[in-house]
């Protein structure tokens, strides 16, 4: 069994990315510069955007975070859109998901610039990514594709099952596996809550990925001997022995699930920091398309 360790994977691009931003440094060039919209205090989110915010000053990029207050207007998000689309200093920019619910998310999403939109979540980009176009892949899905990559996960021709049919992670994932390429060119199911006999199909599945958010789902009677297991869940689970009151745990149930696992992402440091070198790629792609 391998673990695919998303960390030491993420570092490494990361650490790409520092030596091409020093090379533009060098050759006199504009550094990419990320801005992060985040509305209200969910905790989370919080912990994201921080993320996002920190990882670019380690790399040499330039980030500006726009903190709005949770009763922030519809309206008001749509004009700071509009402000960073027009805003020559910012190359990319991320609006965090999800937003309060008196905002209608899937306006805001259609306002980005496109060229700007390093989340990839906008129709045109989500349209390029399926027709195999020169795009922003949404930066989990991309995330995953990295990782099987180098680690040379032999895809082809595998039986891949997709547990999750949400915009940003299942559906274009499973829209990736399927495409020709290495990794891809795999045979893909995607299974989501209305699918029945979900045991039979993962019981089948060469790779399983699973973006459901349901705490320890995946057990080991439900997956075969030398099965790839990439778990992009990420929950919360209350609990008061542990310093922040909570811990994280993924889909899957690591410990008897890896005994049988060919390869297995952990939670964290799986698919979660994989996510963020993947957002500071697409950053440094729009930086360099802008030119
Ligand atoms: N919320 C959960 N994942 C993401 C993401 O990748 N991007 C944004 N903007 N919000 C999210």
């Amino acid at each position: 069994m391998e673990i695919l360790d998303g960390k030491k994977i993420s570092n490494q691009i990361k650490e790409e990315i520092t030596v091409e931003v020093e090379q533009m440094k060098e050759r006199g060039e504009k550094v990419p510069h990320l801005a992060a919209v985040l509305v209200g205090n969910d905790g989370a989110s919080l912990t994201y955007v921080g993320s996002k915010v920190r990882s670019c000053k380690k790399i040499g990029f330039e980030s500006t975070l726009i903190h709005l207050p949770e009763e922030t207007t519809e309206e008001d998000l749509l004009k700071q859109v509009h402000q960073l689309n027009n805003d020559p200093a910012i190359d990319g920019y991320i609006v965090q998901l999800p937003l309060p619910k008196h905002i209608d998310e899937e306006k805001v999403l259609m306002a980005v610039d496109p060229d700007k939109d390093v989340d990839g979540f906008h129709p045109t980009n989500f349209g390029k990514m399926a027709l195999d176009m020169e795009t922003f892949i949404s930066a989990t899905p991309f995330g995953i594709m990295e990782l099987l990559k180098r680690y040379n996960v032999d895809t082809e021709g595998k039986h891949t099952v997709v547990i999750g049919r949400s915009h940003i992670v299942g559906r274009p994932i499973s829209i990736l596996m399927s495409q020709k390429g290495k990794p891809g060119n795999s045979t893909v199911t995607l299974a989501h809550s209305r699918t029945k006999n979900l045991k039979e199909l993962t019981l089948q599945a060469d790779i399983v990925i699973s973006a459901l958010g349901v705490p320890k789902f995946l057990k080991d009677d439900m997956v075969k001997d030398g099965v790839t297991v990439i778990d992009v869940g990420i929950t919360r689970v209350a609990d008061d022995t542990k310093e922040k009151g909570y811990y994280i745990t993924g889909d899957v149930d690591f410990e008897s699930v890896s005994k049988k696992a060919s390869f297995i992402t952990p939670v964290p440091g799986g698919v979660g920091p994989m996510t963020i070198a993947m957002l500071l790629k697409n950053t440094l792609l729009a930086r360099e398309r802008h030119n």
